[in-house]
């Protein structure tokens, strides 16, 4: 099976399992619970449960075993996208082709339905069948540690404080690895985990995972630019508008574009030792710099 049919089977995987693992319980309050919803079932690629099951079928697991793990992580990222769109933040109107939650809900509704999905994606991760509570545990400080203040929020802070500035590279790839990066970092590390990954395996899937963050951030900031509202489904020209460092902004197109080539490379030579197992995870990775959404 080639590269996109595998992402659209598990893709649909994804979808039908995250609202199972949302209406589990009677919701206290179903204005929450609906614009939860609202958010997580809007679209969107799904990249990072399916980056999780592929890393378990790197080391000779089997991907869909672990689609519990991966509906959590999807929540985790699409709270991160729901508090990202808020007027504080960047203040966009459209996610995923539609109005933002705080655009339908109010930036009250929206807070609180980010904050619920990042608390019930811990709970979904205990849910995960087949998995000892030593290594659910290993998973939850993996994802604790990505979403938190070393990982996706710090990066989030570094982003907002960075904007009207000219930053050093440095600290813009320290951005980009922690608001961007840490999430697909926990996506690798957390499948490898699950599957009973070796050592070796779980360090090269890191630095797979490194240089897959990076070059996808850099082409988030390259489509901010270039590309299709209709297509991205989120406004194009917002880093601009809010006077954000990006690669674009802080170097060029070109250059950006060079950067995100060079890293791929990288990226696929960290998965040397691995078999065509990973083929899934090498040809995604090339795909990043053709993406248009
Ligand atoms: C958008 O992530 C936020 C960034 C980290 C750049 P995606 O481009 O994966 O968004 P969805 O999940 O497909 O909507
Ligand atoms: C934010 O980066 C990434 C997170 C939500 C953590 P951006 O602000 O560039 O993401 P988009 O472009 O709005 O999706
Ligand atoms: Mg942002
Ligand atoms: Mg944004
Ligand atoms: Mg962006």
């Amino acid at each position: 099976m080639d590269m996109k049919a595998k992402w659209q089977e598990r893709r649909e995987l994804v979808e039908a399992q995250l609202p199972r693992e949302l209406r589990r319980d009677e919701p206290l309050d179903a204005t929450l619970c609906a614009s939860m919803e609202y958010s997580l079932m809007a679209g969107g690629k799904r990249l990072r449960p399916i980056l999780l099951m592929a890393a378990a079928d790197a080391v000779g697991g089997r991907g869909e075993d672990f689609l519990t793990t991966g509906c959590a992580l999807e929540m985790i990222h699409t709270y991160s996208l729901i508090h990202d769109d808020l007027p504080a933040m960047d203040n966009d109107d459209y996610r995923r082709g539609k109005y933002t939650n705080h655009k339908v809900y109010g930036a009250g509704m929206a807070t609180l339905a980010g904050d619920a999905l990042l608390t019930l994606a811990f709970e979904v991760m205990l849910r995960q069948q087949g998995a000892d509570a030593r290594t659910k545990l290993a998973v939850v400080q993996e994802m604790s540690v990505a979403a938190g203040m070393n990982g996706m929020v710090g990066g989030q802070a570094i982003d907002l404080e960075s904007e009207g500035k000219h930053i050093p590279m440095e600290l813009l790839r320290q951005m980009h690895m922690g608001k961007t990066g840490a999430l697909f970092r926990a996506a690798l590390r957390c499948g490898a985990i699950l599957a009973g990954a070796s050592e070796a395996q779980l360090q090269a899937l890191t630095h797979y995972a490194d240089a897959f963050g990076l070059t996808f951030q850099i082409t988030d900031d390259i489509l901010d630019v270039t590309g299709d509202e209709a297509v991205i489904g989120k406004p194009v020209g917002s880093d601009v508008r809010n006077d954000k460092s990006t690669y674009v902004t802080l170097t060029s197109l070109e250059e950006a574009r060079q950067l995100a080539a060079q890293t791929v490379e990288e990226g696929v030579a960290a998965l040397k030792d691995f078999g065509p197992e990973a083929d899934f995870l090498r040809d995604l990775l090339r795909y990043l710099t053709k993406r248009d959404k």
